[in-house]
């Protein structure tokens, strides 16, 4: 974006105005369009007094462009009209100024600081500015909308339900952008300008900060057939489909699939055999135990392999559905057949409750640079179900945990199956080991850095990152590789940093991913 720097007039330590220079690399030049001139004036005067150089007339000097409430292509056009469209110059929002001022320097310009390219700003004057692409912002744990990201997360998982998944991703998106606030929504007018909310998700909104709630979503997670296909879907091994059969026949609870005569696959009959702990989040405690007889495993069954906890819990979150870990090993090739070995060792310690085991069948020779047919990746797996003994639970891995949406969610479950089913012993095991649901990934080395980019999530993260990759970069992104389709070649990487760099993204670091 920037011209090289001996193209332009270097001013000297001391402006013409007798203030002192302390940044010359950095020339100001304020818009005043929808900044006003008195504003300008008072923002001008403030900049010099610490010791930034700020013009007063647009000339090829101008290092830094500063506006408030335009749009970069709203600059770009007044550059046009001055007959100055051809510099180039780092176009930036008034907060890049209003942080260098606190600082006492020039802040590093981060993609907040930056004009928004895509979205139109509408005349009146918008309240935040949010970039369209979750991969573009970032999404810290702490939600200051949680009523409305609420709101639209239901109507987003009743359309999963209902296998409408481009409705689903909608509310998803409208859900990641009211996550990437920084305060709570109290007015519907706050959200002028905001990218990713339909019409839709726009009632929802209004009606859930007009009223409290949505009565769209009160009447469809109380309705009959969200509840039985939560209930079912909330069986390890039941998606949206088979769930969507069983109720069109009339099955409604665990205790009529039961009595139904289906023939459960083998993930499902493990699945309701533990359905009350699987839907029990699992604490950060027992990620980490888990994650030390994990390593266990590896480390005995290939020393020097390499083992990183991923997923949610690699983002911050205290609890989750499951464990996800990656594996890999520095010398390409020596990871094969790993899992295979590191379930053997689970196994002949009585650690697995069911595992299932997928063979590596990613060729890059073979699958070339289309995307995969569905999101899943080719990686050597294993989704497991893990026999955690109490006794595992080092008191280093014990600290109480806070309630989190999550739990919420599992609590529902909890309603659903006291309301719907079983008796209490099953309800509440008396045992002294829970089953918690695991997945193990291994790597080749040389794929591992889009490996740990593609399994630590959000899965909306991800798929916005896709979605960038393809429509604004001509590239394709997977959790193995990054092919350039204008270049006709892989980009390689050896770090998620490089990834971004590819991408033209800014990096997002793991606890900023949670879209
Ligand atoms: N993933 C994947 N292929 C799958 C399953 C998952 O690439 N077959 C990726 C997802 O895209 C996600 C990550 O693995 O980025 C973790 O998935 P999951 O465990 O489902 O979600 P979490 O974010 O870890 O949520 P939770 O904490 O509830 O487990
Ligand atoms: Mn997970
Ligand atoms: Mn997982």
């Amino acid at each position: 974006m920037m011209v090289p720097l001996k193209r332009r007039k270097v001013c000297g330590p001391v402006s013409d105005r007798g203030t002192t220079v302390k940044f010359p690399y950095v020339v100001i030049f304020l818009v005043e369009r929808k900044m006003g001139a008195s504003r300008r004036a008072f923002l001008s005067r403030l900049g010099r007094k610490n010791g930034f150089q700020v013009e007063d007339d647009f000339s090829d000097c101008v290092t830094h462009v500063i506006s408030e409430n335009n749009s970069a292509d709203d600059v770009r056009t007044w550059l046009d009209l001055q007959q100055k469209g051809n510099v180039t110059v780092e176009l930036l929002d008034i907060c890049w100024y209003t942080e260098s001022m606190e600082a006492g320097c020039p802040v590093e310009i981060l993609a907040k600081h930056k004009l928004q390219e895509v979205q139109k700003v509408k005349e009146e004057s918008v309240e935040f500015l949010i970039p369209s692409y979750a991969c573009q912002r970032r999404t810290s744990l702490d939600n200051h909308n949680t009523n409305l990201t609420d709101a639209l997360s239901h109507l987003a998982e009743n359309a999963e339900l209902n296998n409408e998944d481009g409705r689903a991703v909608a509310f998803r998106r409208a859900a990641a952008v009211l996550k990437a606030l920084p305060v709570k929504v109290t007015s519907i007018t706050q959200l002028r300008g905001l990218p990713c909310l339909g019409e839709h998700s726009q009632r929802v909104i209004k009606d859930v900060i007009e009223n409290g709630v949505s009565s769209e979503v009160e009447s469809t997670i109380h309705s009959e057939r969200f509840k039985a296909l939560k209930l079912l879907t909330g069986i390890f091994g039941v998606g949206a489909k088979t769930a969507d059969r069983w109720f069109k026949e009339g099955i409604q609870n665990l205790t009529q699939l039961a009595n139904s005569g289906h023939d459960l696959n083998r993930a499902q009959q493990a699945g309701l055999e533990h359905y009350y702990d699987l839907n029990q989040p699992v604490t950060k405690a027992e990620a980490e135990a888990i994650g030390d007889i994990v390593k266990k495993a590896v480390l005995d069954v290939l020393p020097g392999s390499e083992i990183i906890l991923t997923g949610g819990f690699r983002r911050g979150k205290i609890t989750g559905h499951d464990v996800d870990f990656l594996i890999t090993h520095p010398d390409e090739g020596k990871e094969v057949g790993l899992v295979s070995k590191v379930v053997s060792w689970l196994t002949a310690r009585g650690l697995l409750l069911y595992q299932k085991n997928t063979r590596n069948s990613y060729l890059e020779s073979e699958d070339g640079p289309a995307q995969p047919p569905s999101n899943m990746d080719r990686f050597e797996r294993c989704f497991s179900i893990f026999k955690l003994e109490k006794k595992e639970m080092h008191s280093k891995h014990l600290h109480p945990g806070t309630q989190s949406s999550d739990q919420k969610t599992s609590i529902e479950h909890l309603q659903y199956f006291q309301a719907n089913d079983l008796s209490n012993s099953q309800m509440r095991p008396n045992r002294n080991w829970r089953a918690v649901r695991v997945d193990l990934v291994v790597s080749p080395i040389s794929q591992f850095a889009f490996a740990v980019l593609g399994w630590t999530g959000s899965k909306l993260f991800e798929r916005e990152l896709r979605r960038w990759a393809g429509q604004v970069k001509s590239m394709s992104l997977s959790s193995h590789a990054l092919y350039d389709n204008k270049q006709c070649k892989y980009l390689r990487a050896t770090s998620e940093e490089e990834i971004f760099t590819h991408l033209g993204l800014e990096f997002i670091p793991p606890s900023e991913r949670n879209a």
